[in-house]
């Protein structure tokens, strides 16, 4: 069929003297983009049909008839022997096309006192209400796949950074824990905006409603809204809920990001602090040698692309008077984009996290930093514990600092001898300062240093454990 010749049939060519230039048509076609809507705008089409006979405007026969037609519909594109027409113009049409070429005349008043202004805002409500839910899911599962992970080790000590630069010892438990609570608080906001995209839109019509006796209530009852929209002009305009959703996915693939880059960090040489399994990695076309990290790059780069998608929402939405404008067609590419690469990033992470090799001697070399520098804020800590305003136990502690970096001496090895030279440090301190070392000495450093970091929160290995075991019970369902 040659596209310049084609004339479509439309479902509003009354009005019309010409048909529309092909090209034009096309171009605000939607149905390539959201025919994965059609579960829904079916599921929509039934609850729409038994309201209308409930409330009098059609028959109770030709409420059977539409909604037979419509599961019948529905099962065959399920099995693939159903496929829309190519020339509608989106998932609405197409459907209704499809029920009319197969029931004929009744499947005409399906679209009675509904618009596809209020039905795309259900239909959209609908999918995203679900994959709110399946987002949910996956991220339960990274939430599961971490704490196995951290389980395994909240004795492993490692550097802790600030501005990339060893700051304190802690733990790899503590550390991944770190993310668990980050895709905590990501699940929290999805539960969050489920009660705003919970909205029954139907009834809104194109905007100001209807004079037929439409049951708004019915339909909501039908399709499980524990709420009907209650501003019908609202209700066609608003696609808050796609913005929301777009934000709290941009923020899960945000932390996804940063927890990738943490892979790929220490997955150089440099670093060696894991290696990423064959499985996850991949080569170099030029240099025999290389093993890259593509995985969590891809990551971190795809998450690029909800922050897009967000500023695309948010930029599409903003001049836009009341009350449906074709712009809003445009929250679906974005949308879906959002919902796709969210759910393809976060469903790789669970297998891709079980298959990391932590090196655990690598991780514990360098947690206590060169000559166990990075004990030293533990050193000024325990100078106040024995009185020493903390000011002057920093002041004093620095001055140890540059007397082993100028000698090459641990600070973990200082004698009450060294700190002689450390000017305005008495004999008290300076035993205070022995002591401490000498309280360290018995096994690893870093491992002591951490054990001692009880604060609720912190990276003690107890502690860490008990948060890992409570998390562990919600996982055990599954
Ligand atoms: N495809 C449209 C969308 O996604 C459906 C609503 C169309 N409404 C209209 N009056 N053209 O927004």
């Amino acid at each position: 069929m040659s596209a310049g010749d084609h004339r479509p049939a439309t479902m509003w060519g009354g009005r019309f003297a010409a048909p529309p230039d092909p090209q034009a048509y096309r171009y605000q076609a939607s149905l390539a983009v959201d025919w994965r809507l059609w579960p829904y705008d079916i599921a929509g089409s039934i609850a729409h049909a038994r309201m209308l006979a409930h409330a009098g405007i059609i028959s109770a026969a030709e409420a059977r008839q539409i909604v037979q037609g419509l599961a019948d519909l529905r099962d065959d594109l399920q099995a693939g022997s159903a496929v829309p027409p190519a020339d509608a113009e989106d998932v609405h049409s197409a459907i209704e096309a499809m029920l009319v070429a197969r029931i004929g005349k009744p499947a005409e008043k399906l679209h009675t006192g509904r618009s596809r202004n209020d039905q795309v805002a259900l239909d959209l409500r609908l999918y995203l209400r679900d994959e709110v839910r399946a987002v949910d899911h996956l991220l339960a599962k990274v939430q599961c796949a971490l704490l196995d992970v951290a389980q395994a080790h909240t004795k492993t000590v490692m550097p802790g950074y600030t501005h990339l630069q060893l700051a304190q010892p802690v733990t790899l438990a503590h550390h991944l824990m770190a993310y668990y609570e980050m895709f905590r608080r990501d699940r929290a906001r999805l539960a969050g905006i489920l009660p705003r995209i919970n909205v029954m839109p139907l009834g809104a019509g194109a905007l100001a409603g209807s004079t037929l006796p439409l049951d708004r209530d019915y339909v909501a009852r039908e399709l499980g809204f524990p709420a009907v929209a209650a501003n019908s002009m609202d209700a066609v305009a608003d696609r808050d809920f796609v913005v929301e959703f777009i934000a709290a996915a941009a923020l899960v693939m945000t932390h996804v990001s940063r927890l990738a880059e943490e892979l790929v960090l220490w997955s150089s040489q440099e670093f060696g602090f894991v290696e990423i399994d064959d499985a996850y990695a991949t080569g170099s076309s030029l240099m025999p040698h290389k093993k890259n990290p593509d995985l969590p790059e891809l990551m971190r780069g795809r998450a690029a692309r909800l922050t897009g998608d967000l500023v695309t929402v948010l930029t599409m939405l903003k001049g836009l008077p009341l009350t449906y404008n074709k712009d809003l067609q445009e929250d679906k590419p974005a949308l879906f984009d959002a919902v796709d690469t969210v759910k393809d990033t976060v469903a790789i992470l669970p297998p891709f996290l079980a298959s990391l090799r932590f090196n655990v001697a690598k991780l514990a070399a360098g947690a206590a930093g060169t000559l166990d520098l990075a004990l030293a804020t533990d050193l000024a800590e325990h100078l106040v514990t024995q009185g020493i305003p903390f000011r002057t136990a920093h002041a004093l502690v620095g001055q140890l600092v540059r007397y082993c970096l100028d000698r090459g001496r641990p600070l973990t090895k200082l004698t009450a001898d060294d700190c002689r030279g450390v000017p305005g440090m008495d004999d008290g301190t300076a035993a205070a300062v022995a002591a401490w070392a000498a309280s360290l000495q018995n096994g690893s450093v870093a491992e002591a240093a951490v054990a001692r970091h009880r604060t609720v929160g912190g990276p003690a290995p107890e502690l860490v454990a008990e948060a890992i075991n409570r998390a562990k019970l919600a996982c055990s369902g599954g």
